[in-house]
């Protein structure tokens, strides 16, 4: 009927899939061994560091901290002076411009004084904004990171390990210390952050010193408006810090703990596939996607402005996560849970702009966090290589989404799911703008995932109303001949030889497979039983 045709979505509503009690994917706020709490437990109701005394920390295993006794700057060939005191000294008079910030982020960052211009900075404070707009922020906000930033020995007391390759593990920090964190990045103060990639330390993790930022030349609208995303942050929590906290979790399977997907029994599970809103406007109370680079945040603090970088922008703590998470590999996500959104938005890529403040309305669980998971997980970058359907990079997009969706949740391999007690991830078309994957082996292998950890999908297809509908209706189409996920897997794996030959599309390819299977199956049973 026409109205079946208007319809914006399909499969079971939205509602149905949202849990009513807060989803318990995210692990207690209980120090221990893979667990670093750096705030007091138990919880007062404004969070107070921890430990009592300041440690200084200063290894390979640690965030090496701008206001460790043991980080030295050069000031000239032959002359170190500790940093924390030249930052401190760059900040004893107060900043009225632009060119006095960059002045002062010079005076502890000499080595690139010369290859940071700050242009996008200068532009910012004296085209984008009005002079008033500049003027308040001179008078009113930067004083407050300043205070803010200079506050980092009192605000992070103990050591903030890195997230390292190969290792499961989680850090809380409050919102408070990862506001006083970010105004150290904006202010671009932590050391070993800005030597080229392939010659640092810190090679293998992303750059958290907002410099690349402010020296952006050419075109610059996004990050124009990036810009204004992150003073908004910065004026929210400067004027009233929130009290909550954030979890961030690494989540790494080891390779003999990884499903045998060609084993797996699990059949589809509910979805709800939609092309109206977005994961982050309608994926309350779900496992939320972040289409991610492996360097996480991707070029959130250069010019990307796709998935990863609105939603970084957008909900600015998650940047933090810059600071200590190295590159993921195969088999690893990283799960934050309890960032809050500070910023309204509309566009996308060139034409992102913000469109204002938001106060962020949903609650917080039992320590404080808002009740918001979000899931790192990088896809494979078919940009060049048309290699996704072969099974080696099936399975690496399966156990990628798998290190994802099973975080905090227990494997079902077997059983029905859209039983009680199932989670929802809020997914969408992972791996396929800047990532080149295919939308429709991605919904599928998504789908097989979740089977597989017992989440039910709500799946965003933005405008993309065709999708809308094919997706569900292979959804029903596979959930009435009850594949399974190891069927499922089979018949992926058999469609990149017949590419050449048949030139159909994945979705087409999959009808044909398994009626052809079913009809083999039921010939069999006829012989069997006659
Ligand atoms: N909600 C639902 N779907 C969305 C949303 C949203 N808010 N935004 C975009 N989409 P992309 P990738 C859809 O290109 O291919 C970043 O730089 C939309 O159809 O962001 O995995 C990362 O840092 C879009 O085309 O993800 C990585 O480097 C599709 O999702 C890289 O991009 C894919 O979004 C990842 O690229």
């Amino acid at each position: 009927s026409s109205e079946s045709e208007s319809l914006t979505w399909r499969g079971v509503s939205l509602n149905s899939l949202k849990s009513s009690k807060s989803p318990n994917w995210s692990p207690a706020v209980c120090p221990k061994e893979s667990h670093t709490v750096l705030v007091k437990v138990p919880l007062k109701s404004i969070p107070e560091p921890y430990p009592d005394r300041p440690v200084d920390v200063w290894d390979k295993d640690h965030v090496r901290m701008p206001c460790s006794l043991h980080s030295l700057s050069p000031i000239s060939k032959t002359e170190l002076r500790k940093r924390w005191e030249l930052i401190n000294a760059a900040y004893s008079k107060p900043i009225t411009s632009s060119h006095q910030l960059e002045a002062a982020i010079h005076s502890y960052n000499t080595k690139y004084a010369q290859r940071w211009n700050f242009e996008s900075l200068h532009f910012f404070f004296s085209k984008t904004l009005e002079e008033e707009e500049s003027d308040y922020f001179f008078a009113q906000v930067l004083p407050q990171i300043i205070k803010l930033a200079l506050s980092l020995p009192e605000i992070v007391t103990g050591a903030i390990p890195l997230l390292r390759k190969h290792k499961t593990h989680s850090i809380t920090l409050s919102q408070k210390q990862i506001a006083s964190l970010l105004a150290n990045a904006f202010l671009c103060t932590f050391p070993r952050r800005n030597t080229a990639k392939s010659l640092s330390e810190y090679s293998s993790f992303p750059d958290i010193n907002f410099n690349r930022l402010f020296s952006a030349v050419g075109r610059q609208d996004n990050i124009q408006e990036k810009l204004k995303c992150l003073i908004n942050y910065f004026r929210r929590v400067c004027s009233k810090c929130p009290d909550g906290l954030v979890t961030f979790s690494r989540h790494y399977v080891p390779s003999n703990q990884l499903p045998v997907w060609n084993k797996s029994k699990a059949e589809l599970p509910l979805l709800h596939v939609t092309s109206d809103g977005t994961i982050e406007d309608q994926g309350s109370g779900m496992l939320q996607l972040d289409f991610a680079n492996k360097y996480i945040g991707g070029g959130v603090l250069g010019r990307g402005c796709v998935q990863e970088e609105i939603r970084f922008i957008i909900c600015p703590e998650l940047i933090v996560a810059r600071l200590f998470t190295e590159c993921l590999d195969d088999t690893e996500a990283l799960i934050i849970t309890g960032v809050e959104r500070y910023n309204l938005y509309s566009g996308y890529g060139s034409t992102f702009t913000w469109t204002g403040n938001v106060v962020d309305r949903t609650p917080r669980d039992q320590y404080g966090r808002k009740s918001c998971a979000l899931i790192a997980i990088d896809a494979f970058n078919f940009q060049r290589a048309m290699k996704q359907y072969s099974p080696h990079c099936i399975n690496r997009e399966l156990n990628k989404a798998y290190a994802g969706f099973s975080w905090g949740s227990n494997s079902n391999s077997g059983s029905r799911s859209g039983s009680s007690g199932s989670r929802c991830v809020a997914t969408g078309n992972w791996g396929c703008g800047a990532f080149g994957g295919d939308v429709q082996l991605k919904a599928l292998l998504q789908l097989m995932v979740a089977a597989h950890t017992n989440n039910n999908v709500a799946y965003f297809t933005l405008i993309d109303s065709p999708m809308t509908r094919q997706l569900a209706d292979m959804h029903q189409f596979l959930v009435e001949a009850r594949v399974t996920v190891g069927s499922l897997w089979r018949l992926l794996g058999e469609y990149e030889g017949t590419i050449d030959a048949e030139e159909v599309d994945l979705f087409t390819y999959v009808y044909s497979a398994v009626s052809r299977n079913q009809v083999a199956q039921a010939e069999k049973l006829d012989i069997e039983t006659s």
